[in-house]
């Protein structure tokens, strides 16, 4: 069975993204695969700093988060829209969690992983140009991203206070994502 790890670039309590990013996971469940839903804010850790990194080596959260990536063979990720980009928060755990230790293969916790984005915003754009540079950055790493995405405007409008996608529209195209996602994975898998 496949292994889907399902997270979002925000770590604030009542986040859009987290709430869009578990509504995924659902549609991944139904989509056949096991999915393991974290959030960011269990994971702090420091901004990433080289000569901290020499001295020290990776923090044992961003391990931990690397560890999750490098166990599952799929990701799950709806990201904030900062000024048009990713939160640095999601930037920085992607960095530290391309940082190799001991016998790890280099970017072990990526490559050939398929990636699922999503963006949930308040806003009428949906967080539409956070989707552009995540996608290159995932596959910079040697992630395969689906063609599917998606983003959600309006998204506050969209969910229940209980973080439930009321939205039908966005619910298929949750579906959709998450099946490719689901088979991409299984074939990679073989
Ligand atoms: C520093 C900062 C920059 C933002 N820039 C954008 C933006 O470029 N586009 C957008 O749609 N929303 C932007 N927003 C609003 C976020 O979409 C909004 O805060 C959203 O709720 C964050 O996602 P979350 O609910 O998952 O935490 C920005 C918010 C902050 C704090």
């Amino acid at each position: 069975m496949v292994k889907v790890l399902a997270f979002s670039g925000s770590t604030r309590s009542g986040s859009l993204n987290q709430a869009l990013v578990e509504n995924a996971a659902d549609a991944a469940r139904e989509a056949g695969a096991e999915v393991t839903v974290i959030n960011l804010a269990d994971y702090a850790m420091p901004i990433f700093n080289q000569d901290e990194e020499d001295e020290y080596g990776i923090p044992e959260r961003a391990q931990a988060f690397k560890q999750l990536l490098i166990d599952h063979d799929a990701f799950l990720i709806a990201s904030p829209e900062y000024n048009s980009s990713y939160p640095a928060v999601l930037k920085n755990a992607i960095d530290w969690a391309s940082r190799k230790a001991g016998d790890e293969a280099v970017l072990a916790a990526y490559k050939n992983k398929v990636v699922g984005l999503m963006a949930a915003s308040p806003g009428a754009l949906g967080g539409m140009r956070v989707l552009v540079v995540l996608r290159m950055l995932m596959q910079n790493l040697m992630c395969v991203v689906t063609p599917a995405q998606v983003s959600v405007a309006k998204a506050a409008d969209k969910l229940t206070d209980a973080g439930k996608l009321t939205d039908d529209t966005v619910k298929k195209q949750l579906a959709n994502l998450a099946s490719q996602v689901v088979s991409m994975a299984e074939k990679l898998k073989d």
